[in-house]
């Protein structure tokens, strides 16, 4: 159980821990390069934890050395049939994009997981995969983990994405490193792109032209990536003390891939003072320090376009829409509905357990600025950011808020009540 009081502001200097998206991509795509290569800044999480522990199965050789992974690649063709299920854990991420590469193998595998994984839509993944050519089963016939995949001798399609999905994409993206002829896929909104830039970075033929990205079968060549800290982590901490007056928070080393930063776009409208500084380019991405100076905040309204750039931090945002002026009103954010678990369910009944006044929508919410938070239980879900998320509602409530079901956190962010406490002043 995690207790969170009532904080003045946060102030520090913090690093987060490693990109989630980042590091499943680095340690698949390394798998299944050419030669040796190290990972630095690794998410020791427990979703990532799911990836080395499925690609370990398949016979690849990982060493960890603290948060430095050293992953022997075996190649494109180099997997070896794994003997039982691949446990995919509560990682969607780890089940969709390793489907991608299943589908290009000529050995039959089964993809599980945790019983939330085992109720997400898998017909996404499977529907395309199937169209490339490979065996994709599901459970009872429905398209839902357990999956069964039979892949090899796949040939490019062109797809379009029906529903805005970086891990969609990649899937496809991955099995189209497998394919003969070309793979594309077109999206209608940009979702993160660490797949394309990392296939790039290690060699892949691949082009990226405005919605459409294009990638033919390529042989990767393995080498050394540097994981930047998540800024779906960060967030947590950047939004609460953009929200509390006084706050100077410092978070160094940061993710800043534009396809990730919806999150400060929308702070900023709401009237937050963050600067980045620092910025440089790794392995093709961006990173850089979050300078976070506190302040009273409006109520702003997000629509789907920005959705997918900022999908995994609207429950922060809506804990610190309830501290601003005026009201937030989230739409075409349905997608949220299938995440971890139900997050605008969930979110609607946690934080109205709060006091919150806040309205569900089919596809998004409704919150009532400057309301006071008061304390008490409230569930994650088994939901590593919502529990994050109610964590900062802590913050700002008038008595403790005491989150049950909260190791879930360790699934994106191991230390985090930990490091909240240090800043918390
Ligand atoms: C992710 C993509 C997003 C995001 C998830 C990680 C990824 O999911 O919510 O936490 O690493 O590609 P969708 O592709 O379902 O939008």
């Amino acid at each position: 159980m995690l207790e969170v009081r009532r904080a003045h502001k946060l102030e520090g200097r913090v690093c987060v821990p490693g990109d989630k998206s980042i590091s499943h991509r680095a340690v698949m795509l390394l798998a299944i390069s050419q030669g040796q290569a190290t990972i630095n800044g690794f998410l020791p999480g427990e979703d990532c934890l799911s990836t080395i522990r499925c690609f370990r199965q398949m016979g690849v050789e990982i060493e960890e050395r603290g948060s430095q992974l050293v992953v022997h690649g075996r190649g494109l063709y180099g997997l070896q049939e794994p003997r039982l299920p691949l446990d995919c854990g509560n990682s969607g991420t780890t089940m969709r994009l390793m489907s991608g590469i299943l589908a290009g193998q000529d050995f039959p595998s089964t993809v599980t997981g945790d019983q939330s994984i085992r109720a997400r839509p898998m017909d996404r993944i499977a529907i395309p995969l199937r169209k490339m050519g490979a065996h994709v089963e599901g459970r009872d016939g429905l398209d839902l983990a357990p999956l069964e995949i039979q892949g090899g001798n796949l040939h490019g399609i062109d797809y379009t994405l029906p529903v805005p999905s970086a891990q969609v994409k990649s899937a496809i993206l991955l099995a189209g490193l497998y394919a003969e002829g070309e793979t594309s896929v077109e999206e209608k909104l940009p979702a993160r792109n660490h797949t394309e830039l990392m296939l790039e970075f290690l060699g892949a033929q691949i082009q990226s032209e405005e919605s459409r990205v294009r990638i033919a079968h390529s042989s990767l060549e393995a080498r050394d990536i540097q994981i930047p800290g998540d800024i779906s982590s960060a967030a947590f901490l950047v939004a609460a003390a953009a929200a509390l007056p006084g706050s100077h928070l410092v978070v160094e080393n940061v993710g800043l891939n534009p396809t990730r930063t919806g999150i400060l776009d929308v702070l900023h409208r709401m009237g937050a003072r963050i600067e980045c500084e620092n910025l440089t380019n790794q392995n093709g991405e961006l990173f850089g320090d979050l300078i976070v100076r506190g302040g009273e905040l409006k109520g702003t309204s997000i629509t789907s376009d920005l959705v997918p750039r900022l999908v995994d931090e609207i429950p922060i945002l809506a804990v610190v829409a309830s501290r601003a002026h005026g009201v937030t009103t989230i739409t075409g954010a349905e997608e949220l509905r299938v995440k971890e678990s139900n997050r605008i369910r969930a979110l609607f009944t946690e934080l109205s357990k709060l006091g919150v006044p806040v309205h569900e929508l089919s596809d998004g919410l409704v919150v009532e600025g400057k309301s006071e938070i008061l304390g008490g239980e409230v569930t994650s879900y088994g939901d590593h950011r919502m529990a994050m998320a109610l964590a900062i509602a802590g913050l700002f409530a008038r008595e403790p808020v005491r989150i049950s079901d909260s190791q879930c956190v360790n699934v994106s962010f191991p230390g985090f009540g930990r490091l909240l406490s240090t800043i918390t002043k």
